[in-house]
């Protein structure tokens, strides 16, 4: 795989959290960045820290349950950047529920955008990378894909449905030469977890179920999710790489 500066990068759910430290870790001058969310205007700020750092920013509006959609804003990255050569699926959402009140819009706003809009978006990327016989795909999971957390009936599905078709594809693409891997955050600092770690006593609780006793950081996700798009990963597919401090050892 040629040098990172010259990739193109897909990254959904860039306009906050997780999505902003992965384009800023994927900005190296010459990099050719696509940056999604549901609407346009929410990605200034990532485009603007991106081009600070020398990198070509390219904001799309997806809203990645929007299948019908996908085929366009594929086609309009590679017109105005060219082949993309790593997809990271980093939206998603939860909506933390005791199991007995989720309600059948909340699974599915959460197992379409966590699971069935990467899957998609994954096969719509994947079908172009295959003739090319070159391509990385990283998955944001979750430690709650590989762990039992409370109130995430759905969101821990999603997310182990995510690592299993992690596996499924790294099995079925390496043929093709592209590689399939997954990280597995334990909570970081953002807006999708601030439901959880803002809640009295939870912080603590939570922290003290990690062994290096620390919340993860964006940098952290970043750094992880940037090996598996290296070429120093060449050889690695069907990975899921936990950022969990050693939360999920037990
Ligand atoms: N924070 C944690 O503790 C944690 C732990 C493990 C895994 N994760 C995973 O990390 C990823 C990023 O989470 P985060 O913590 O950074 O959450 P966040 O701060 O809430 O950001 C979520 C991102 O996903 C985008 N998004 C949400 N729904 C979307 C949809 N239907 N279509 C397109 N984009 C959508 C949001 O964009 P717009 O709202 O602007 O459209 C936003 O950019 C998620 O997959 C999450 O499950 C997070």
């Amino acid at each position: 795989m040629e040098a990172n500066n010259e990739r193109v990068v897909l990254i959904t759910g860039a306009s906050r959290g997780i999505g902003v430290g992965l384009a800023e870790g994927f900005a190296v001058p010459g990099a050719r960045l696509a940056l999604t969310a549901r609407r346009r205007t929410s990605l200034q700020e990532t485009c603007r820290r991106v081009e600070a750092l020398g990198a070509h920013a390219l904001p799309l509006a997806l809203d990645v349950r929007r299948l019908e959609d996908m085929p366009a804003v594929v086609d309009q990255v590679e017109a105005e950047l060219g082949p993309i050569q790593v997809l990271v699926n980093n939206a998603g959402v939860n909506i933390p529920r005791p199991a007995e009140q989720v309600t059948e819009e909340q699974w599915d706003e959460i197992l379409d955008a966590n699971l069935k809009g990467a899957f998609f978006l994954t096969q719509e990327v994947g079908r172009r990378m295959i003739p090319r016989r070159r391509g990385t795909i990283v998955n944001v999971a979750s430690a709650a894909g590989l762990v039992a957390r409370e109130e995430r009936a759905a969101y821990g599905s999603s997310k182990a449905g995510m690592i299993m078709l992690t596996r499924v594809l790294a099995l079925e693409w390496a043929r093709h030469g592209i590689t399939v891997n997954a990280v597995a955050p334990t909570f970081v600092e953002t807006d999708l977890a601030a439901q959880t770690l803002d809640r009295p006593g939870m912080r603590e609780k939570i922290l003290g179920q990690i062994p290096l006793r620390r919340l993860a950081t964006v940098e952290d996700v970043a750094a992880s999710v940037l090996f598996l798009a290296s070429p120093q990963a060449d050889f690695l597919t069907g990975v899921v790489v936990p950022v969990d401090g050693g939360a999920t050892l037990r």
